[in-house]
């Protein structure tokens, strides 16, 4: 196990995937993690991340000096060899120039582990104010810049290794190998971290604490829900309720498609329970404007349908949750402003008659679980199904949701979906959808004068869903949607296409 140590960067999620990605498990955990809480964790290697702040003011995050003693290899990125530096009494200052993107690093020390089959001359990530004046003592430096003169420095005894550049970013270029170096060759893992393994072990693991228990799993029909219930039916078969609540504000077809894979016609042996409930949903949502009570309107009656479904089934020993390892570190670091109330899951155990909750990929990030959902044979179109929110069309509708314009856009959605994957655009996308705006305006269809709704088409790139950019889609592909969705939904006579990046705008319409 390689531990990260999370100093507030922001590309912490990356190093744990990119150590993934060289099958060997890692996890990340505060800054502030005790020194008997990583000794007992007993990790191959530590990784400190890149953070905001300089290591020589007074409230920046730090760690105990110690951790360079425990005989456990570290490497530092950024932030984290600066602190490595400046705990080890080093020298660290502002840089009389910093250093910001794309740079050509030497690598001045050929004979180091850490750039064994990378160029002399390589092209790394720097994002810096400050820099590295002085290694400590026993430290070389092994890597420069013509202005920065510890790009990278060691003690190659004590196993101690830093880089100001991220090794972790894309750009890069042999960051990859960096990192593979440090995880195999100075900490020594092994890489035997891969998904059948994780299957069987979870299976196994699921069995023996459930026991003859019953569970009880809201199911969405997004991936995680759907890859969390499928592990579960693998491990306990019919001891696994799954209750999907149909509010009626699904991607056309939707729930049909998840009553295929999972009802009693599916390959999986669970009890299927589908709510239909659309009708509670539109009559609550009726005459509702404003985007936030709208999102709590959706959550609150979601929570009581399953709740009454659950009295139904009585008490279970266990709810499982579709929690992966993204919501896992968000929960427990730096708290964020509320841009939107998120309606999942997260809101049920108060309201559920249970002793504890399962959360089989806790630890996963979502590529590992679809990954998993492949491995477990779930359906193509399940396992890579695009993010969909909690209230659905609910919040694609701009203003009061009706039944007319959720068929409204479940068509345009659907036409959009379909013409952006026969062309192959959708690759590299985060998410793409219609939304329905609420305005209407004046057209003309064969002689006729119109008066109708607009349809707004968006498709962003994302690797985080926290920041986006409107994609660059083939304008052949945006007039052949826009053809079709004008001719074949009808109500709608004019299309237009979201431009916008996040921020300013949010990925969702509301
Ligand atoms: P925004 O619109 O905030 O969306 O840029 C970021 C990502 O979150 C999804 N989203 C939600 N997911 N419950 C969810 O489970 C919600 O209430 C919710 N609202 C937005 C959105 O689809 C995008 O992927």
């Amino acid at each position: 196990l390689i531990l990260v140590l999370d100093f507030g960067g922001q590309y912490n999620q990356l190093i744990a995937r990119r150590v993934r990605e060289d099958h060997v498990y890692c996890e990340v955990h505060p800054n502030t993690m005790s020194l008997d809480a990583i000794r007992e964790m007993a990790p191959k290697g530590i990784i400190l991340t890149g953070g905001p702040n300089s290591v020589y003011r007074e409230d920046s995050a730090t760690c105990s000096p110690e951790l360079f003693r425990l005989g456990i290899p570290v490497l530092g990125i950024c932030y984290g060899s600066q602190l490595m530096a400046h705990l080890l009494d080093g020298t660290v200052e502002t840089a009389p120039v910093s250093e910001y993107g794309k740079t050509e690093v030497e690598v001045t020390a050929r004979g180091s582990k850490l750039f064994q089959n990378v160029s002399a001359k390589t092209i790394c990530w720097m994002s810096h104010t400050d820099y590295i004046k002085e290694v400590p003592a026993g430290f070389t430096a092994t890597a420069k810049t013509p202005v920065c003169p510890v790009a990278a420095m060691e003690n190659a005894e004590a196993r101690l290794y830093a880089t100001q550049f991220h090794p972790e970013v894309m750009h890069t270029a042999e960051g990859k190998t960096m990192l593979k170096n440090f995880v195999y060759d100075v900490c020594g893992c092994q890489g035997d971290w891969k998904m059948d393994s994780f299957v069987k072990t979870t299976v196994a693991e699921l069995k023996e604490k459930i026991g003859t228990g019953r569970a009880l799993c809201a199911l969405s029909g997004g991936v995680d829900s759907s890859v969390a219930a499928v592990l579960l039916s693998k491990a306990i078969g019919k001891q696994l309720t799954c209750v999907f609540v149909d509010h009626g504000l699904l991607r056309k077809n939707e729930g049909d498609e998840v009553e295929a894979v999972f009802g009693p016609d599916g390959p999986y042996d669970v009890n299927f329970i589908r709510v239909n409930a659309k009708d509670r949903f539109y009559a609550k949502l009726a005459g509702v404007t404003e985007p936030e009570k709208k999102r709590k309107i959706i959550g609150e009656e979601f929570i009581r349908v399953f709740e009454e479904e659950a009295k139904k089934i009585g008490a279970v020993d266990y709810l499982v949750q579709g929690t992966i390892y993204p919501d896992v570190i968000e929960s427990g670091l730096g708290k964020s402003a509320v841009i939107k109330s998120h309606h999942n899951v997260g809101g049920l155990p108060d309201y559920v008659d249970f002793k504890e909750i399962v959360e089989p990929l806790r630890l996963l990030f979502k590529d590992e679980v679809r990954a998993v959902g492949r491995e477990l044979g779930i359906p193509d179109y399940l396992v890579n199904r695009q993010p969909f929110p909690g209230p659905g069309l609910g919040i694609r509708i701009i203003g009061e949701v009706t039944e007319e314009k959720v068929k409204i856009v479940q068509e345009a959605d659907a036409i959009y979906r379909e013409e952006v994957a026969k062309a192959g655009a959708d690759k590299g996308l985060g998410q793409y959808f219609a939304a329905l705006t609420n305005m209407r305006s004046v057209g003309v269809m064969g002689d006729g004068r119109t008066y109708d709704y607009a349809i707004a088409l968006r498709a962003v790139e994302t690797s985080d869903f926290m920041t986006a950019e409107s994609a660059q889609l083939p304008w052949e592909v945006l007039s052949t949607v826009t053809r079709r969705i004008v001719n074949e939904v009808k109500g709608v006579n004019r299309v237009l296409y979201d431009c916008t990046g996040k921020p300013p705008a949010t990925i969702e319409w509301e």
